[in-house]
């Protein structure tokens, strides 16, 4: 699979920044569904929230987890200087820009690494891997991530338009699986929550997916004629329900533990 090019993905974040929290309604609500499930105690008191975005979970997790010292990690310096203005980041819950598959930080050095809808666009071999080698013994990793299947309206209304990926390609359950268990973490749970999201018109899916920086498409060359896009919707529309458009997100949550 071609994984999508890092300065591309860090450009549509950053173009985001301001958008994000008050369009990522679904994200939001994973996210504190993962909260939920912190755990009370970790090994070393150091944790991540790897591509933390605006860092919308700081208090919950800070209130869960007050002793340990956190770093907020995105890609787009812009979203963690969106997260500052936000009064988020503190001397206990620090910035770090860095890229989740290569990690500027020690091996073996936090006790929990937490990420909510940020590493779909990651290999997942490689960054699974890297969490494990900064995870201390008998740290926890709480993952969510769409897979493949999320979005599958928009994705067939434009196939059936004209071929072309408007849709990123997600990894699958079964490449997250695999890579898990390379990456040694013995007992991982993987769980698949398919939700369903409904929305007035094609236009406002659009505009959310954009607000929340999810548009981005690798592959993608040129603009969308008015006459294709005319057609998607027509497509789109098709698939109407009594609780309107519906949109498609196969989500995975991840708890696992690195024994050691
Ligand atoms: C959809 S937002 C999720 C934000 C937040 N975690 C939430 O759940 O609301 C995804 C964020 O992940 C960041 N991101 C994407 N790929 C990344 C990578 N390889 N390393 C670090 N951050 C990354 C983006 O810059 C963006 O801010």
């Amino acid at each position: 699979m071609r994984y999508p090019d890092k300065s591309a993905v860090n450009e549509h974040f950053s173009r985001a920044a301001r958008s994000y929290d008050a369009h990522a309604i679904l994200q939001l609500a994973v996210g504190r569904a993962l909260v939920q499930r912190l755990p009370g105690e970790l090994p070393v008191p150091t944790a991540l929230d790897l591509g933390c975005a605006t860092a919308p979970f700081a208090r919950a997790q800070q209130q869960a987890l007050p002793q340990v010292q956190w770093q907020a990690v995105d890609l787009s310096r812009v979203m963690l200087a969106e997260a500052a203005e936000r009064g988020r980041l503190n001397d206990h819950y620090r910035p770090l820009c860095a890229d989740a598959e290569t990690l500027p930080l020690a091996d073996a050095s936090q006790g929990l690494v937490f990420s909510c809808f940020a590493l779909q666009w990651c290999d997942p071999q490689r960054v699974m891997t890297e969490i494990h080698r900064v995870l201390a013994p008998g740290g926890r990793l709480l993952l969510a991530l769409p897979l493949a299947g999320s979005l599958r309206e928009l994705r067939d209304s434009w196939q059936a338009v004209n071929g072309r990926p408007h849709v990123n390609r997600l990894p699958a359950l079964a490449d997250w699986q695999a890579a898990t268990q390379q990456a040694g973490f013995a007992d991982a749970q993987l769980q698949q929550q398919v939700m369903v999201e409904s929305y007035h018109s094609v236009k406002q899916i659009a505009r959310r997916l954009k607000a929340t920086g999810a548009d981005h498409v690798s592959g993608a060359t040129g603009l969308t004629g008015k006459n294709a896009w005319l057609a998607m919707v027509k497509e789109y529309e098709s698939k109407r329900t009594e609780q309107g458009l519906p949109l498609t997100w196969n989500v995975l949550f991840l708890d696992a533990e690195k024994i050691g």
